[in-house]
């Protein structure tokens, strides 16, 4: 059930450089929310436009999510101050799958790709998890996926902290020594698609969550479309309605 509402913001913080850890109170969007879906907000000021902005975790009334500094709204955005309201509509979007027979799941995520992940990966109770950042300064969460997964491996493409190289690779590596049922990811293209790859070649099912910039947020202007592939066929799917998470082998992540 999607709906509109103004929250008053309860918690804020900024836990890297430009990128804000929010939570919103209501207990309508906490009780329905399922992970992978985002939130539509309205970021203020002549920005009309709302801004799809992923839900990182909803219990007990409260809603969490986190977002980077990118342009003028995610700006606004940012300046709201606890007591504040935010206008949002949510909780929107297709979610990721769980699914009762899988026993040894991966998550993958990179960069506020990691984000989404954060809801399910608690869900899940016993995922491998990796996180990927650019470098140590962009490292964010590890302690609050370590404390609800099985292990939590984190990595950075510079080296200066964790895993030095792509985390999809460390994936790679992991997949070469242990067995693997469902993999969830989030991330940046490049890594989306090398994931998917891995996932593949593999016979391993892939639960990808794509970024897409968005217009309305619930299947009208087709701002979101995407190319997929399904049975087949390819055609177009709307990342805000039919997504924002699809099985690797529907989409075809292109440049
Ligand atoms: Fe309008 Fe998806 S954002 S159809």
């Amino acid at each position: 059930m999607k709906k509109q509402e103004v929250c008053k913001l309860i918690k804020k913080r900024e836990i890297a450089d430009g990128i804000f850890d929010f939570t919103i109170e209501s207990a309508d969007i906490a009780a329905a929310a399922q992970c992978g879906q985002f939130l539509h907000i309205a970021c203020g000021g002549y920005t009309f436009l709302r801004r799809p902005i992923s839900i990182c975790d909803a219990s007990n009334g409260e809603v969490r999510f986190i977002f980077e500094v990118k342009g003028e709204g995610t700006k606004l955005l940012a300046k709201k101050e606890i007591g504040d309201e935010i206008d949002v509509v949510g909780p929107l979007g297709h979610g990721f799958e769980i699914k009762g027979n899988v026993r040894k799941p991966i998550v993958i995520g990179g960069g506020i790709g990691v984000f989404p992940l954060y809801k399910l990966t608690k869900q899940l109770t016993n995922a491998t998890v990796f996180l990927g950042f650019r470098n140590k300064s962009r490292v964010v969460m590890e302690d609050e996926f370590d404390a609800v997964s099985s292990m939590t491996i984190v990595g950075t493409d510079d080296g200066s902290y964790g895993y030095n190289g792509y985390i999809a690779s460390a994936m790679e590596g992991y997949l070469n020594l242990n067995e693997c049922d469902m993999i969830y990811s989030c991330g940046p293209m490049p890594m989306l698609r090398a994931v998917k790859k891995i996932a593949e070649e593999r016979g391993i099912p892939c639960q990808i969550s794509l970024e897409q910039r968005m217009g309305c947020g619930i299947g009208a202007c087709l701002a979101c479309a995407c190319e997929t592939k399904k049975d087949g066929t390819e055609r177009y799917a709307k990342v805000c309605a039919n997504g924002p998470v699809f099985y690797s082998e529907e989409v075809t992540l292109n440049d």
